[in-house]
């Protein structure tokens, strides 16, 4: 009779992480990338040394800044423009990538927008608007980006995994926001959405995650602190006492399309503050 060995490794199964440029040789794309936390994330995964294909659908000259940019710091970039709540338009997008990059290591589905209304006079225009580019969008480029994974697999040269989404979710995919029903719905949907793909796809190495911005210094919420009343006012929402800035979330974008990553798997990063953190009940409740 034969005894077998132990089959639970003892070792560490982590990966072991090279010194160089934490994404060289990554080729990203990021959507909504010629402003704001999209053009953040877009320029520091260029610094972390991935090529960057900046998707922009408004604004020729701020995508190209922004590549130009990226260019400076060593990597590769160009801009792209596409509606990402079109299907023809997604498709043709990472035809090209493919075409100039190769493949697709990274995506940074990043592109939003608010349309506010207060519920009863919310137009179908402002609800289809919101859910096509902040829902629909994801799922659009999403799809498009598991398919090369899938075709492609694991290249152990460039990541331990066979590719890396990063949803950018909101605080509204947990805090709701009366006025801004179809934002919150669009983000909550992401959750679910980055949550489930993210279970299907993980048995192939495939790891898709969230970040869950806060108030972060962009155009898309200026009126909220571009005065100083209002600043104040947003500080009794933000434990931390100050407002987030696009960097903030470009670093854990980097970190999370890295293999320093490797086991976060279908998680919602916030970063926020400690905006999720109930901060009314600090003194109340
Ligand atoms: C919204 C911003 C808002 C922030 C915190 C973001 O998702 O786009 O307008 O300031 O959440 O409420």
């Amino acid at each position: 009779m034969t005894t077998s060995e132990p089959t639970t490794p003892t070792e560490s199964t982590a990966p072991a992480l090279a010194p160089q440029k934490l994404l060289a040789g990554q080729k990203a794309l990021v959507t909504g990338a010629n402003s704001g936390i999209g053009r953040g994330v877009a320029i520091a995964l260029g610094q972390a040394g991935a090529d960057v294909v900046v998707n922009y659908v408004d604004g020729d000259d701020s995508a190209s800044a922004v590549v130009d940019e990226i260019r400076r710091s060593g990597a590769n970039a160009f801009a792209y423009k596409a509606d990402v709540s079109s299907e023809d338009q997604v498709a043709g997008m990472f035809k090209s990538m493919i075409q100039q990059f190769g493949t697709i290591d990274i995506l940074v589905a990043n592109a939003g927008l608010q349309r506010d209304s207060a519920f009863h006079q919310m137009t179908m225009a402002q609800w289809n608007m919101v859910l096509g580019v902040n829902l629909t969008g994801q799922f659009l480029c999403a799809r498009e980006a598991i398919r090369e994974f899938l075709r492609r697999g694991i290249v152990p040269s460039v990541s331990c995994a066979a590719g890396k989404i990063i949803c950018m979710s909101s605080v509204h995919q947990q805090i709701p926001w009366g006025g801004h029903a179809n934002y919150a719905t669009s983000k909550g949907g992401i959750k679910l959405m980055m949550e489930s793909l993210a279970q299907e796809v993980a048995p192939k190495r495939i790891r898709v995650n969230a970040i869950g911005p806060g108030a972060i210094r962009t155009p898309i919420n200026t009126s909220a602190w571009n005065t100083p009343e209002a600043y104040n006012q947003l500080m009794t929402l933000i434990p931390y006492g100050r407002i987030g800035e696009p960097e903030d979330i470009a670093r854990a974008a980097v970190w999370l399309a890295s293999d320093h990553s490797d086991y976060v798997v279908g998680t919602t990063l916030f970063v926020d503050g400690g905006m999720t953190l109930y901060p009314g009940f600090a003194t109340g409740g």
